[in-house]
């Protein structure tokens, strides 16, 4: 039997990404978190990243409707990644605004700023930075599509709107979210899409468990594949 060699593109991540993009209140959080602890893998939320650029916008009076002077702020802010425990932060001036970037008035702002071109590219670099903390559970609008188009694990979560609406509600937050998604996706930097190769996962209907169990499945049938096409590989070698 032959087994051809696995394709290593020169930009694969030199760690695992698994990739989880979707729509608002998909369930994307609940299941990231319970996969990164099953695996053992660091939890990024990219959504909290971005929350944490307009709640800065709105601390220092920058215009968020202003492109440019978003753009700049982003270039000059004091940012570090840290990791506690076991999830990923982005820390502004050695802080992290976690009360902060939950606020209506942050939810609303952060739009803007996540379309603007110059923040998209720096959030981008600094997610793939991210890797350096080992292998990950990244979730997001963007990243099996353009933060690591490259990787191997991509899920795109969804449920239908009735029931996103309803576990919204239940957190205590009214919210439009069928006109975010379509701001989120019809945006031209890095819009909000099924990225190609993803597998489709509809949370409707499943607790967490259910849907990140099946999740798991996939994730640990792919990851048995690809060691054993190493296996192989270096076996013929
Ligand atoms: O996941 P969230 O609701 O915390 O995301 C906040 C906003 O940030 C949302 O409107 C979409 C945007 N976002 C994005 O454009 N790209 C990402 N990778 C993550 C979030």
């Amino acid at each position: 039997m032959t087994t051809s060699k696995p394709k290593q593109s020169p930009r694969t991540p030199p760690a695992i990404v698994v990739a989880m993009d979707g729509t608002s209140a998909s369930g994307k959080s609940t299941n990231a978190r319970l996969v990164a602890k099953a695996l053992g893998y660091a939890y990024v939320d990219t959504g909290a990243m971005y929350r944490t650029l307009a709640w800065y916008c709105l601390k220092t009076g920058v215009d968020i409707h202003d492109v440019r002077a978003v753009g700049t702020a982003c270039r000059r802010w004091k940012t570090r990644l840290a990791n506690v425990d076991g999830s990923v932060r982005l820390l502004v001036d050695g802080y992290y605004p976690e009360r902060e970037i939950r606020t209506a008035e942050t939810s609303a702002a952060v739009p803007h700023v996540a379309a603007v071109p110059k923040v998209r590219d720096w959030m981008r670099d600094k997610q793939r930075e991210c890797v350096r903390f080992g292998d990950l559970v990244m979730e997001g609008r963007d990243i099996g599509s353009n933060v690591f188009p490259e990787t191997e694990f991509k899920f795109y979560l969804d449920a239908a709107l009735s029931e996103r609406s309803r576990r919204r509600s239940a957190d205590g937050i009214e919210e439009d979210l069928a006109k975010r998604d379509k701001r989120d996706s019809e945006r031209a930097a890095a819009p909000l899409m099924v990225p190609l190769g993803a597998t489709v996962v509809d949370t409707s209907g499943h607790t967490p468990q259910e849907s990140s169990e099946l999740i798991l499945e996939s994730i640990r049938r792919r990851l048995g594949d690809t060691a054993a096409a190493r296996t192989a590989d270096s076996t013929a070698a």
